[in-house]
């Protein structure tokens, strides 16, 4: 059964919202050589933690976070804006005609482990749809979100975890690694469980 996300947030039952932006991302931007530019999508961005911090860094034109939950992207009003960022309610896998090529980078955290597995490749069409020729997708993986070893998380998910050798398969065709690492800071009990990818557009 599909995740009712709408639901979770008019609940407040958002277990994945911490009320930061992920430390793996704030790691990632305190590296001097790692910088960005241009129009960025951050597909999934529920309250906006990570847009945020993205626009605070002035380093994009524009930061735009996208979610299909109007109730999550009600309660981003609460947040003082941090720069350049703006909210659009759609579906990643149905973005409008007018986003083909348009942006520079895509930023990628708890968008992918939330999505049905067996719409990945959709996930990465649309994804390299959104981005102009050699754009760039900055990603936090999931690998394990679970404790046990198992393919998929006892009792169903969302999160469900991916590994390393499906990424690798998922998105060669129309990516190419740039650079990754294993993050040294994580929300408490992810640690050790991320991956951060960035990967360039090639197709
Ligand atoms: C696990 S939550 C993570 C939210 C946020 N990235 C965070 O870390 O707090 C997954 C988010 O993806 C959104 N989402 C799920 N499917 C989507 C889709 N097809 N298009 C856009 N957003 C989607 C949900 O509404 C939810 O806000």
């Amino acid at each position: 059964m599909p995740t009712d996300w709408e639901s979770c947030y008019r609940a407040g039952d958002t277990p994945w919202d911490k009320g930061a932006a992920a430390p793996p991302l704030l790691e990632w931007l305190e590296t001097p050589a790692h910088r960005f530019h241009g129009e960025v999508l951050v597909p999934g961005c529920g309250l906006g933690h990570d847009v945020r911090a993205l626009a605070a860094t002035g380093q994009a034109e524009s930061v735009c976070g996208l979610d299909v939950s109007p109730a999550a992207l009600a309660q981003v009003r609460r947040f003082p804006a941090a720069g350049n960022e703006s909210y659009v309610e759609a579906d990643l896998f149905a973005l409008p005609e007018e986003w083909r090529g348009r942006f520079d980078w895509v930023f990628e955290h708890t968008c992918f482990c939330a999505i049905d597995p067996a719409r990945r490749a959709d996930y990465v069409r649309a994804v390299a749809e959104a981005l102009r020729p050699g754009g760039r997708l900055l990603a936090i993986f999931y690998l394990r979100p679970w404790s046990g070893g198992e393919a998929r998380p006892p009792g169903g998910g969302p999160p469900f975890g991916v590994e390393v050798s499906e990424l690798d398969a998922l998105f060669a065709g129309a990516f190419e690694l740039v650079e990754e690492s294993v993050p040294t800071r994580a929300f408490a009990g992810r640690e050790g469980r991320e991956l951060v990818r960035l990967l360039r557009k090639t197709a």
